[in-house]
């Protein structure tokens, strides 16, 4: 449950990642676009696989097309494309008033959990260093729109020993709380059976689904699962609802309890410093692909001789194999007639983020209808359930703070606080100047504000979008409608490679002859 807390807590860095190590070379000479059936004009040599996307789905397949190089001396080319001119896609940073001297602020995905253990073991291999989340202090509120539900004196009372807690278990209830807990634990022991050596490979996510058992969680809302399984109405519409709100923008009547589950799962709750990218634009350069920034895949085309043809504005270039790692419906991508039309609608949760530094050391307490001397907390987590009785809904899914907004460690001078805090609000609609200046009395600095198209609605479903769209082209974010984080891309991604190692290069990650014993603390992939 910390990781609630964690997964709200947050933040802090960022950095535009422009300044990239890469060659951001033109693509080849434009040439005329792809007509309706290309000739075919030679089976390209070495084999080549282009990756469409480089956040985290579309950089680590590249490194794990890479390990397979590495390990069997496989003899392919990796190409990416990626339209943003940084790598990290939904994971971004940005420095507070755009000045390089502060540490910089995720603004997109904050955290990662102690059971992600492909970014774990990313940030150790990489030498990056990481923020905890566990040991801030600080307040915690559950806020419906009209009143606090319930505050915690600090964080660590709820989210770390909140069992012990007294005001939380005289509302919440010990056994409601301790079946709550039980519940998410064994979701998660099931989960990490994937970084086994003999986790299962999928072909579709149904399929994955039912070896994991997971057709209960997938098919009922949170509030379903959670209530048939002995965790009480409020536990699941105050607390639980404050996860899926700041996690998903959902409520926990609406998203699947898989999800709702994973919303819960925040021990160990840690980011990158200076920002999660970091970790995908190692595995960029790590794989040795060549990568194109700044172009904007338009359309992919079938070959007669099996392969594909992938299209930017610049030009196209033949492939044996291609990965979509980016959310299709937004991507702009044409495909044939009859693969997109397999491709069932995906509508994504439109969030807007404000980012801002403030002198004020909380929120105004009026507006949450306190004396000027209420004492309001840092992290304000919300309930739709005021709502559903009728009442006014929150104006925002959460408003946490993030700690001073700091200027950077430099050679002469340790890190330094500015005297202002670092704010991040998730809201369903734009959050305007007069807001923050009544909700922060006026003591607003810099403000940044980011639409982003964040997540998949998740409502319960037995469907999936297909992971194979056809012979050699994949789909890395069918994943995302069964769950949606940083980790799950890594793990898509790693099915999708070996899936295509196995079709068209009788290959694998891991050699085919390996003993695919699973050794203690062995994560499938790095290890074999
Ligand atoms: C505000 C916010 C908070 C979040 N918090 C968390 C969190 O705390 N923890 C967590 O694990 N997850 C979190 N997430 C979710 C997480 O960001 C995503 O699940 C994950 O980053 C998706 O990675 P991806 O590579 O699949 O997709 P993306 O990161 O979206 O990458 C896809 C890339 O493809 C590129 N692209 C698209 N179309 C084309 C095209 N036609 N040609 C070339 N390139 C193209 C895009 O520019 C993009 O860079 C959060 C997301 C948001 C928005
Ligand atoms: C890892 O980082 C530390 C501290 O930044 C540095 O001293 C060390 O040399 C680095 N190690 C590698 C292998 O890069
Ligand atoms: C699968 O899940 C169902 C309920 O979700 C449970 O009753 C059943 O025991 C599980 N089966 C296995 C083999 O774990
Ligand atoms: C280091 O930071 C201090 C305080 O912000 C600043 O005065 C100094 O100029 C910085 N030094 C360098 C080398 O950037
Ligand atoms: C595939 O690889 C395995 C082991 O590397 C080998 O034994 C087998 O003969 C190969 N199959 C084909 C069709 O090349």
């Amino acid at each position: 449950m910390r990781n609630l807390i964690s997964l709200i807590l947050l933040t802090a860095s960022l950095s535009h990642a422009i300044q990239l190590p890469f060659d951001i070379s033109k693509l080849w000479p434009v040439k005329p676009p792809p007509s309706e059936s290309l000739p075919v004009v030679e089976t390209p040599q070495p084999p080549r696989i282009a990756i469409i996307g480089a956040g985290a789905g579309g950089s680590s397949a590249a490194f794990w097309i890479a390990k397979a190089k590495e390990r069997s001396g496989l003899d392919v080319e990796i190409d990416i494309y990626e339209r943003n001119d940084y790598i990290g896609g939904r994971s971004t940073t940005v420095y507070p008033y755009n000045d390089k001297a502060y540490e910089p602020v995720e603004l997109g995905a904050s955290i990662f959990v102690a059971v992600n253990k492909n970014l774990q073991r990313a940030t150790r291999e990489f030498n990056l260093s990481l923020y905890g989340f566990e040991d801030d202090d600080g307040d915690m509120g559950i806020w419906d729109g009209e009143q606090f539900l319930y505050t915690t004196g600090s964080k660590t009372g709820i989210f770390g020993s909140w069992l012990d807690n007294l005001k939380f278990l005289w509302r919440y209830g010990y056994r409601s709380a301790k079946r709550m807990q039980e519940l998410v634990r064994s979701t998660l022991d099931v989960f990490v059976t994937l970084y086994n050596s003999d986790a299962p490979q999928w072909s579709s996510i149904e399929e994955l689904k039912n070896a994991l058992n997971w057709t209960e969680l997938v098919s009922l809302t949170g509030a379903e699962y959670f209530l048939n399984h002995g965790v009480s109405q409020r536990l699941i519409t105050e607390l639980i609802e404050a996860g899926t709100r700041v996690n998903y923008a959902q409520n926990v009547d609406d998203l699947h309890s898989l999800v709702t589950a994973c919303s819960l799962a925040a021990d160990g709750g840690v980011s990158v410093k200076g920002g999660n990218w970091r970790i995908f634009e190692q595995f960029v350069k790590r794989s040795g692909a060549r990568i194109f920034l700044g172009t904007e895949v338009v359309g992919i085309q079938r070959r007669s001789d099996n392969g594909w043809t992938v299209a930017t504005q610049d030009g196209h270039r033949d492939y044996d194999a291609v990965i979509i790692a980016a959310p299709y419906h937004t991507s702009r991508i044409s495909l044939p007639d009859d693969i997109s039309s397999s491709i069932p609608p995906q509508p994504y949760i439109h969030l807007h983020v404000t980012l801002l530094t403030t002198t004020a050391a909380t929120p105004d307490p009026e507006y949450f209808g306190y004396k000027p001397s209420g004492k309001i907390p840092t992290t304000i987590l919300t309930s739709f359930d005021g709502a559903r009785q009728g009442g006014k809904a929150p104006e925002f899914n959460s408003l946490t703070y993030h700690g001073q907004a700091k200027i950077a460690r430099n050679e002469t001078h340790d890190a330094q606080n500015t005297g202002e805090w670092s704010v991040k609000i998730f809201s369903m609609e734009p959050i305007s100047d007069d807001w923050l200046a009544r909700v922060f009395q006026g003591q607003v600095g810099w403000v940044f504000r980011k639409e982003w198209d964040s997540y998949p609605v998740l409502p319960p479903t037995v469907e999936f979008p297909p992971v194979k769209l056809d012979d050699g082209l994949f789909y890395v974010n069918a994943f995302e409608p069964l769950i949606s984080a940083m980790e799950t891309e890594t793990i898509a991604s790693r099915n999708i490679v070996e899936l295509i190692l196995k079709e068209k290069f009788n290959s694998s990650i891991c050699p085919v002859e390996t003993t695919r014993a699973t050794t203690d603390g062995g994560v499938y992939g790095w290890d074999c």
